[in-house]
């Protein structure tokens, strides 16, 4: 498996995904009590952005311009991004960037650690070695976090249901392969078998709209709780292999698809490449 996150870090997937994991988890948190936030493919925690992309001899640019770069300096952003930006300038002042200075890109671990309450426990999974390694360095002796080198889907039988009857839980796989879709439903499959409470939050790539609508025929199939898509288009151009990226929510917190609305126009206005993007939000399991 060769992927890497860090080629990837900042890119508008991130800026989607990271925007919404935010205002999932400051939902979750208008009640008092803790939960448990499962990140079952955490990535290494953080990146720095001014590291070179790619290995010697393979030219490939980075992805964070056409991404967080486009909304370090945006004035006027609605409170769901502005607060997201603050997430990531308070991750750069702390990690010594330099004042005003955009040079690392906290992973979604990091979004959960500035986020929780001392009440919220936190647990990331990461297969990869090195990646977990460095996860480990970066939450070292910090109190209720752990970092398990392991398969994240694995995960969800050890850690659900969790002692705190809430939970909020990340799949964001690499999707290297078509046949990680399976690997999903079958996580989430068991998943909600153990914990039909729990929110579950998975990131995909849109490549082909048929691959997408067939992933949500088979996830309606499950007969999930409600569930809400989230897709975020950032051009039609058929020469672009990833157009865009989606986020589907199981049991979104109450009022979650409202407070999205007013969000979606303006992330496809940042990050958009041409006329083709838009955002959208649809239930594909009602409410009842
Ligand atoms: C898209 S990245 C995760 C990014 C991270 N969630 C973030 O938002 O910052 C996917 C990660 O999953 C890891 N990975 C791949 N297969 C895995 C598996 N079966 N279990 C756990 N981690 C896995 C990869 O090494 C990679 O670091």
């Amino acid at each position: 498996m060769n992927y890497r996150h860090a080629f990837h870090a900042g890119n508008y997937g991130d800026v989607f995904k990271h925007t919404l994991l935010v205002q999932l988890l400051r939902a979750l948190q208008r009640k008092e009590k803790g939960f448990l936030y499962l990140d079952t493919h955490a990535g290494r925690g953080a990146y720095d952005l001014s590291a070179p992309p790619a290995p010697a001899g393979q030219s490939r640019p980075p992805e964070w311009p056409q991404g967080i770069g486009r909304l370090w300096d945006a004035a006027d952003l609605p409170p769901p991004l502005a607060d997201y930006v603050a997430l990531v300038r308070a991750f750069n002042e702390r990690a010594g960037a330099g004042r005003g200075r955009l040079r690392y890109y906290p992973g979604s671990p990091w979004f959960a650690a500035l986020a929780r309450r001392p009440q919220d426990r936190l647990a990331f999974w990461e297969r990869q070695p090195d990646e977990a390694g460095a996860l480990r360095t970066e939450f070292a002796r910090r109190r209720r976090v752990t970092v398990e080198c392991g398969d994240g889907y694995g995960a969800l039988r050890a850690a659900l249901p969790p002692p705190e009857r809430r939970a909020l839980v990340l799949i964001d796989p690499p999707f290297e392969d078509q046949g990680e879709f399976d690997a999903v439903l079958g996580a989430l499959r068991e998943g909600l078998q153990r914990f039909p409470s729990g929110v579950y939050v998975v990131w995909y790539p849109v490549t082909e709209r048929a691959r997408a609508e067939a992933f949500h025929a088979a996830l309606r199939a499950l007969a999930p709780p409600p569930t809400l898509g989230v897709e975020l288009a950032v051009t039609a151009d058929p020469q672009v292999r990833m157009k865009g990226c989606g986020l589907l929510v199981i049991n979104p917190p109450w009022r979650f698809a409202d407070e999205l609305q007013p969000l979606l126009p303006v992330l496809a206005g940042k990050l958009g490449i041409d006329a083709g993007a838009a955002a959208r939000c649809a239930w594909l399991v009602p409410e009842t």
